[in-house]
């Protein structure tokens, strides 16, 4: 069996072979196809990047149809079972597992990062009391270009090393800063004897006590979302991550990008628009009522479907299971109800299951979040805080990449013609 696609172009009656490598024809081996001097060559036309690979990643593995997500390899559910964030973030960004003495200096470089400046602090403070934690995080991802201008040299390993450690141990800190900000309440310093987990926390919630404890149970619910949430493969804002980094920009500006992107509701920010939704919804007999205008396509149901999965996300599966872990200690949260009638009836309903929409990592996310005392806006912020390690991941690995360019699309022109200027005065 040859390796090729053979193509006849029906314009001009030609035939060309193509190689196929991984299942994949390149799209430049199209432009060939000419019908004349004049013309280009074919493209494809991909709206949405629907069926292109722009990359060769060897970070995340998933099959959609099968439910399956891999980090590296690692099944996501050994991973949730038995890693930590900081170990599991090793392994996305340099490819394997630590070894003990690998992890514990990765959590100790980590650890040495984890305060800002203080001048970042004071750029915190000047936002509005009601800025969304979001638009801060980003904003500040952004503006750490400016203190590190080291940063710029992306193509120096120890350089990428240290803002790797400064991005990973950083992000929690800004996260807590932009909540403690919008709820009124001084900052709180890092404490670096506790986990990844446990100290964000204590930057969250400690108020007069010296030392902060926080609750095992929910330290380790932390702890597993942010491993279900570390990587996705090119998703909308890792797509970003890339495209901006490929200008060779450095890596804050390129994340301040992915972060934006991950603001949108229908990708990070899903998980604040399921808890709105639930809210809308408000009791049990609105369910059918509110299903019955999603098929009359008056809005989403969010926190369902998703481009890749066309069955259960794996992650779904195991946030089910946390949130129970997490609803002892914090007591259920009553809007768990609705989410489980809703997702009861959409499971057997005709307009969903032709459609393959599933519950996606955001359906449940945002239940846990909440009864964990965070606000809705928070919890954009706390997908950015692990996605950080995926992030960093394809960009150096795009970096690294000897077929990578400047990411630079084409188009197909659907504009007017040429035409010549008009002045003001004869205009209609
Ligand atoms: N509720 C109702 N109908 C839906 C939904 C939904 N949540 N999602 C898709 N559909 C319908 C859509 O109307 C379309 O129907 P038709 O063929 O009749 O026009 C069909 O399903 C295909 O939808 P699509 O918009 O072409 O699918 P997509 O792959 O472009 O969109 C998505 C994927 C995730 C943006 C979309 O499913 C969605 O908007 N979901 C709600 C938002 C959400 O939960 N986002 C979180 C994604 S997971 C976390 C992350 O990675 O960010």
């Amino acid at each position: 069996m040859a390796d090729t696609l053979t193509i006849t172009d029906n314009r001009t009656g030609k035939t060309y072979e193509v190689p196929i490598k991984d299942n994949a024809i390149r799209a430049t081996d199209l432009r060939q196809m000419k019908t004349g001097e004049d013309d280009q060559g074919l493209m494809t036309y991909d709206p949405a990047f629907m069926n292109t690979s722009a990359c060769r990643s060897r970070i995340t593995y998933i099959d959609g149809d099968k439910g399956i997500l891999e980090y590296r390899g690692y099944p996501i559910e050994q991973l949730a079972e038995h890693s930590t964030y900081l170990e599991t973030a090793y392994l996305i960004i340099f490819g394997e597992l630590p070894t003990e003495s690998q992890l514990k200096t990765w959590i100790r470089d980590i650890t040495l990062h984890t305060m800002l400046h203080e001048n970042i602090k004071k750029l915190m403070e000047g936002f509005q009391y009601d800025a969304h934690p979001m638009g801060v995080f980003l904003s500040t991802v952004g503006a750490f270009s400016t203190f590190y201008p080291d940063a710029k040299k992306i193509f120096d390993e120890q350089s990428r090393k240290k803002q790797i450690h400064r991005l990973i141990a950083k992000v929690p800190t800004i996260a807590a800063y932009a909540f403690r900000h919008s709820i009124g309440r001084p900052y709180i310093y890092p404490d670096n004897d506790l986990s990844f987990a446990g100290n964000f926390l204590n930057m969250l919630f400690r108020m007069t006590e010296p030392k902060y404890a926080a609750n095992p149970v929910l330290e380790r619910a932390l702890e597993v979302l942010f491993i279900l949430h570390a990587d996705h493969e090119q998703n909308c804002s890792t797509t970003a991550m890339r495209s901006i980094g490929s200008s060779h920009v450095d890596p804050y500006s390129a994340m301040a990008g992915a972060a934006a992107a991950l603001y949108g509701p229908l990708h990070g920010g899903a998980n604040e628009a399921v808890l709105r939704m639930l809210s809308e919804i408000g009791s049990l007999d609105n369910v059918p009522g509110f299903i019955k205008r999603v098929k009359a396509g008056e809005g989403r149901l969010m926190g369902f479907g998703h481009r890749v999965y066309k069955s259960y996300d794996p992650r779904a599966k195991i946030i089910k299971k946390t949130a129970d872990a997490v609803f002892e200690v914090t007591g259920r949260n009553p809007l768990l109800d609705i989410a489980l009638e809703l997702e009861r009836i959409a499971l057997q309903d005709d307009y969903f299951v032709s459609r393959k929409l599933y519950p996606n990592v955001d359906f449940y996310s945002g239940l846990i979040y909440q009864a964990m005392s965070f606000p809705v806006t928070m919890f954009p912020v706390l997908f950015a805080i692990p996605r950080t390690a995926g992030w960093i991941a394809h960009w150096e690995e795009m970096l690294l990449d000897p077929e990578q360019k400047i990411a630079r699309p084409r188009q197909v022109y659907a504009g007017s013609a040429r035409r010549d200027y008009v002045g003001l005065d004869k205009r209609k």
